[in-house]
This record gives structure tokens, sequence and C-alpha cells, in this order.
């Protein structure tokens, strides 16, 4: 007995370290569970691997996600938890607003704060039909403090995403929905292997997190069950932290 037994979830990004966590969590739990990343021998790989259903698309293309979406509804008739991980984060690229490429906004914008927007908008509405879901986005500590300076475009990207939290969840609540963030701290995945790669940053990061380590992706895994199954039922419009204490300061 699963405490996900008899729920569907789609869930992004999920060739990524905490998507992919995820994604396994919430088979191990019984939910069926759509694989949504970019169309790649690793999304099938990853699929096939924990036992979920591959659903390529691009997170930021109206038509892809909307078609990704629809595809998993066709199979399930009904949508029960979404978890958003899908981003980017463009090391060398991404700078302070004097020194920003347009293009690199634009990039950073498109899949992390339209991405998030447009998978919501499909999700949501068998959601809405059934009046009852629960939809968990990926925040960051760069969207509530300073701690992302040198990577504007990530951290407006991720402040948008907690905004989107707050006035999606007021506005769905009578409707059965709830809509909450985790925000993760520095976590071990290829999001940044760029800069662990570099031994000052890895120790910067370690020491910016009171906790004293850098995050893994299983990290994340007990607060993402805890919002997609029943006993989170009262929770909704929450930034809820597992960041090892990071934003605490
Ligand atoms: N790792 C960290 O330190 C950290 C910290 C705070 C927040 N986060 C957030 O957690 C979430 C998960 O990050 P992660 O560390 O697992 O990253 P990751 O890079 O391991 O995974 C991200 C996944 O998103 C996919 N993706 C990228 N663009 C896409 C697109 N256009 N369409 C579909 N899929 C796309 C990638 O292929 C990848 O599999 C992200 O939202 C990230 O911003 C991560």
């Amino acid at each position: 007995m699963g405490v996900l037994d008899g729920k569907t979830a789609i869930v992004t990004g999920a060739v990524g370290g905490i998507g992919g966590a995820v994604a396994a969590a919430f088979i191990l739990e019984g939910a069926v569970v759509g694989l949504i990343d970019l169309p790649t021998d690793a999304l099938t790989e990853e699929a096939r691997r924990l036992g979920g259903h591959p659903l390529p698309a691009d997170v930021g293309d109206e038509s892809s996600i909307s078609a990704a979406i629809g595809s998993f509804l066709d199979r399930n008739s009904r949508l029960d938890i979404l978890f958003t991980s899908a981003a980017v984060q463009l090391h060398g690229q991404d700078a302070s607003a004097h020194e920003l490429d347009l293009d690199v906004w634009e990039r950073t914008i498109r899949v992390n704060l339209t991405g998030t927007f447009l998978t919501t908008k499909y999700a949501v509405r068998p959601m809405l039909a059934q009046q009852s879901g629960s939809v968990i986005h990926c925040g960051s500590p760069t969207g509530i403090s300073g701690v992302g300076a040198g990577y504007d475009a990530y951290s407006a990207s991720k402040g948008g995403v907690h905004a989107l939290v707050k006035s999606t969840a007021i506005a769905y609540a009578p409707l059965g929905v709830r809509v909450n963030a985790i925000i993760p701290g520095a976590t071990r995945t290829p999001l940044i292997a760029d800069l662990l790669d570099d031994a000052d940053w890895e120790i910067q990061l370690t020491n910016s997190t009171p906790l004293g380590r850098l995050g893994e992706p299983e990290d994340v895994v007990g607060l993402a069950v805890l919002l997609a199954s029943d006993a989170g039922s009262f929770i909704t419009g929450a930034l809820l932290c597992a960041d090892g204490g990071m934003t605490a300061r």
C-alpha cells in the first residue's frame, strides 16, 4: 500500500536530478506517472527504468506541452498531481542585469517561468473538472533572497514561479486544487554540476547551508510526497523549504 495508490501524476524535468527522484518516489507510492522531459533517449530509458510513461515535450512550447499532457489524459482519465521540475540555469551566460544578454534572459524565462505557466495551464484543467488536485512547483532560494546574485535571469524566473504559486493557489482553492512550491537548497544535480566542478563554489555553497552539506535529490522527496498525498490536504499557497537552512539566514 502506497500513499499515492490510485492517483495519477505528471512530473516535468523527470530526467533531471530532483524530477527523477520525485518521479521514482511517486511510482513507489503507487501513482501512475507520466514523465515529461526533452525528447531524448535518456527520457525513454528513465521511463523504462522507473516504470513510468515517457512524454517527450518542451515545456516552453505550448503545442508541445499541451500534446504531451493530452496524450497522458487519453490513457488516464484523470490527473491528480503535477510536479514541475524542468528548468535551466545558464552558467557562464546568466549574469547581473547590466551585462545580461536579452537572449539569455528570454531562454531562461521561457523554460523556467513560461514553461511552469504552460504546464500548469494544461494540467490544471482536468483537476478543476474533477474538483481535486495538487500542483507542486520547484522554487528556489534565489527567488526569495539575493543568494542568486550574478544570476538575474534565473533568480527572476524563480521569483515569478513563487508569485504564480500564490495567485493560482488563491484562485483554485475554492475548486479543490492546491498549489505549493518546494524550495530546494543547493542540490547535487546536473543543474549545478558545472559549479560543483569548481571546488571554491562547492565550498561556498556548502558554507551558505547551515546544515553544512549540499542537498541530494532525495532531500526533496519527503515534502513532494506529503504535498501530493491526502496528508497535505490543508496545505496550499505555501513555499516550503528543503534547503538545509539556506533561506533562514
Ligand atoms: N539543483 C539545485 O541546486 C536547485 C536548487 C534550487 C532549485 N532547484 C530547482 O529544482 C528543479 C529541478 O532541478 P534539478 O537540479 O533537478 O535540475 P536538472 O538539470 O538535474 O533537471 C532539469 C531537467 O529539466 C529538463 N529540461 C530543461 N529544459 C526543458 C524543457 N524546455 N522542456 C522539458 N524539460 C526540460 C532537463 O532536460 C533536465 O532533465 C528546477 O526547477 C531547479 O530550478 C534546483
